[in-house]
């Protein structure tokens, strides 16, 4: 069980590592790259349509836009370090302090995103349900981690993290199941494909989050009732 949980945790952050780079290429890609390439790069990776309707949109919101990508590309790097085990042992004074950050990165990703979806809705106002839905959880989430460490339970605490970083993580998988559409299916409008690659992306990282918090949480229950079992 030990065995499992390890390799699977490896695998997750090899998984978290890619997701990072997605997600700070699509944060970053609009203020770093020439404007002409951005947009050809963006014609490939997001489809016509979100390239000619929907980067301009987000572009009307400037003061959203930029809070939403800086902060959303540091929040993508902090959260690697922080899931880092090496980082936290060597490094838990940092780790406080850019836990704070991070929380407070989380809630600002989350109300820019609602904002984005109540004011210029790429797929129109139905975006507003799960944007609604997952980025109010990513902001529970966060606030009940932060309650779990105050009371020192650290456990309860890792898990609340890691669920509220799968949503944040989630944004880039829904960049790659988005991407993913576009090339295999070819009678879906780019905006139903948005809508499904939303849905999917953010139920299936935080499915998978779940799953190895649960088991995580099974090796611990395990590893106590020895100790319990020793002591008696
Ligand atoms: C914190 C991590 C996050 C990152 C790194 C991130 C990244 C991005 C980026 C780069 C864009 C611009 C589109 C693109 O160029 O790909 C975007 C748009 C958007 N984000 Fe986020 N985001 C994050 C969190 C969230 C959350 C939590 C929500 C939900 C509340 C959200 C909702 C949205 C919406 C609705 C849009 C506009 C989509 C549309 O065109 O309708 N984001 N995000």
């Amino acid at each position: 069980m030990k065995h499992n949980t390890q390799t699977l945790g490896k695998i997750g952050y090899i998984a978290a590592f890619v997701l990072t780079i997605v997600g700070v290429y699509a944060c970053l890609s609009r203020y770093i790259l020439p404007h002409g390439f951005h947009l050809w790069l963006a014609n490939i990776l997001y489809g016509t349509d979100y390239t000619k309707d929907a980067l301009p949109a987000l572009a009307s919101k400037p003061g959203i836009e930029i809070v939403h990508r800086l902060f959303g590309a540091v929040y993508l790097v902090i959260g690697l370090m922080q899931f880092n085990p090496g980082f936290r042992r060597k490094r838990p004074q940092l780790h406080r302090s850019l836990g704070k950050l991070f929380m407070i990165f989380s809630i600002t990703g989350a109300i820019t995103g609602i904002l984005f979806a109540l004011l210029v809705p790429f797929a129109g106002a139905l975006e507003a349900i799960p944007i609604i839905m997952f980025g109010g959880f990513m902001g529970y989430a966060i606030y009940r981690a932060y309650v779990h460490i105050r009371r020192g339970k650290v456990m309860l605490h890792r898990a609340w993290v890691a669920r509220s970083y799968a949503i944040g993580l989630g944004v880039a998988t829904i960049r790659v199941f988005y991407l993913v559409l576009q090339y295999t299916t070819s009678n879906l409008d780019q905006r139903d494909m948005f809508m499904v690659a939303v849905w999917a992306g953010w139920i299936i990282t935080l499915g998978l989050v779940e799953v190895y918090n649960q088991m995580l949480q099974a090796e611990q229950a395990k590893k106590s009732n020895r100790r319990n079992q020793l002591a008696t």
